[in-house]
């Protein structure tokens, strides 16, 4: 879909995008097991529950707009992940797409290890008792400050972003009077998409270091000369929302081979490889991911396969999966607000929330669904358009779905598939209050990150 450019969002009347759905569902009131969490079920009377408890009472005692977390969902498909790769490899759950306490809490008791890419996200991390050996450290620009963190708390692994950090961190390792284990993050010239990918010889962004022009392997020689690294691996991630494991496959083949190049030109192999993560979940119907187990035995037939035709022994693997653990456990709660058909066009279903609980829209034109959940109704369906309450016309958390006509003014709608990168990209555009998010588990609820507060907002204003 081309999107033209608004000063405040996109063009007002874009009615539907290519390619969209154009028939409403045939049931309003179903909920489809790929995008729900899955506790989330309808009850008798018609509401929809989470975890054994209904949406009403959820709303009565959290307040709307509220992020709903399904801990047992959370905690199925994590496990999922690490019985799917077992024994000889790791899963590190990428923190970015939503953390806290309580989930670093969940991963540590499910195995898993966890990617950090920034001094809070460790801090975080590291206060709820995540063992420092099983985190990873990222980013393209990690200040000094963070660097000396990690290395004193201990991190299992720093990936190393470029060649000024290479001897950065070899120097305050030093300095520190330690030996950081490290991986060296490359560009492969893959830029992988939801369905579509292209292999290019470069890569223009910011991230990593190109092994076209033999860059990567220039990185190597240094990182092997330097006393304050130990060099175990090369990591690579092609892009986000994938679902086509080809990417994976050119990306795995230019990591072996430059692995077949480090032992020819070093004699070591290096002991291991991290894909990264970027695996695609369901924001509605029409997407298909595919399950763990699939996906870590395409993983693990491509590296095996490259590493035997490169007589290599086959390397631990490790992913960093963040969307697929946690993208499908959540769902945000609203309330109906200002209802506004549209003749002809559509009908404005204005909610408590809108981009500063869900960016994704705006930002990235993503799609999600939206369901009615406080009841079942039986009227025709209706195109509508879900906004927020933000002054801004791109303000738009559901660009199109379909809603019963009999909606009105105190329901509430939810709009699943909201666990990652929703919560953690959140603002406080327009002072927003920050929605909480609760987790919800065999009939009881509580608070792991609570509601921004009007005292919150003032205790960073100073006056
Ligand atoms: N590992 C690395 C090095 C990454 O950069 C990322 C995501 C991940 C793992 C996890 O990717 P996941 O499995 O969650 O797709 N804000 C965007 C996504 C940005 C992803 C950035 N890096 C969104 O809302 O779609």
């Amino acid at each position: 879909m081309s999107r033209s450019a608004h000063p405040a969002g996109p063009r007002h009347a874009d009615v539907l995008p290519e390619g969209h759905y154009t028939a409403p569902p045939t049931d309003l009131n179903a909920l489809d097991s790929k995008v729900w969490a899955q506790t989330v079920t309808r009850t008798t009377d018609g509401v929809v529950s989470v975890g054994g408890i209904d949406v009403k009472k959820l709303a009565e005692e959290f307040g709307t707009p509220a992020y709903f977390i399904d801990e047992a969902d959370f905690r199925a498909r994590a496990r999922a992940w690490r019985t799917a790769f077992g024994e000889d490899a790791d899963v590190f759950y990428a923190g970015k797409a939503f953390l806290s306490r309580a989930v670093v809490r969940w991963l540590h008791e499910e195995g898993l290890n966890l990617d950090v890419c920034s001094g809070g996200e460790l801090t975080t991390a590291l206060s709820a008792g995540m063992p420092a050996d099983r985190i990873a450290f990222h980013g393209n620009n990690k200040s000094t400050e963070e660097i000396t963190e990690a290395i004193s708390r201990g991190v299992g692994r720093i990936v190393l972003d470029s060649f000024q950090e290479i001897v950065r961190v070899a120097h305050i390792a030093q300095s520190l009077g330690r030996r950081q284990r490290v991986q060296i993050r490359v560009t492969v010239g893959v830029e992988a998409h939801t369905h579509e990918f292209i292999a290019t010889a470069h890569e223009d962004q910011k991230f990593g270091i190109g092994l076209a022009d033999g860059q990567a392997a220039e990185a190597v020689r240094r990182a092997l000369a330097l006393d304050g690294l130990e060099l175990i691996g090369i990591h690579s991630h092609i892009g986000s929302q994938i679902f086509d494991m080809a990417g994976f496959e050119v990306a795995a083949r230019r990591v072996v081979k430059l692995l077949a190049e480090i032992r020819d030109e070093h004699g070591v192999e290096l002991p291991e490889i991290d894909l990264g993560g970027g695996l695609g979940i369901a924001y509605t119907s029409e997407d298909d991911p595919s399950e763990p187990h699939e996906i870590a035995k395409a993983l693990n037939e491509i590296v095996t396969r490259e590493c035997e035709s490169a007589k290599l022994r086959t390397p631990r693997i490790s992913v960093e999966p963040g969307r697929a653990i946690v993208g499908p456990t959540a769902f945000t709660l609203y309330e109906v607000g200002t209802i506004k058909p549209l003749d002809g066009l559509r009908t404005y279903v204005s909610v408590d929330g809108g981009m500063s609980d869900n960016i994704r829209t705006a930002l990235y034109d993503a799609e999600y669904t939206v369901a009615l959940v406080s009841r079942v109704s039986d009227a025709e369906p209706m195109l509508v358009r879900v906004v927020g309450k933000h002054c801004e016309s791109g303000d738009i958390v559901v660009r199109d779905a379909f809603l019963p006509a009999d909606l009105a003014p105190g329901d509430l709608i939810a709009v699943p598939a909201t666990g990652a990168y929703c919560r953690s990209m959140a603002s406080n555009y327009n002072h927003a209050l920050r929605p909480p998010v609760v987790a919800v588990r065999d009939g009881e609820a509580r608070v792991i990150v609570r509601r921004e507060t009007e005292e919150d907002l003032l205790r960073l204003d100073v006056g």
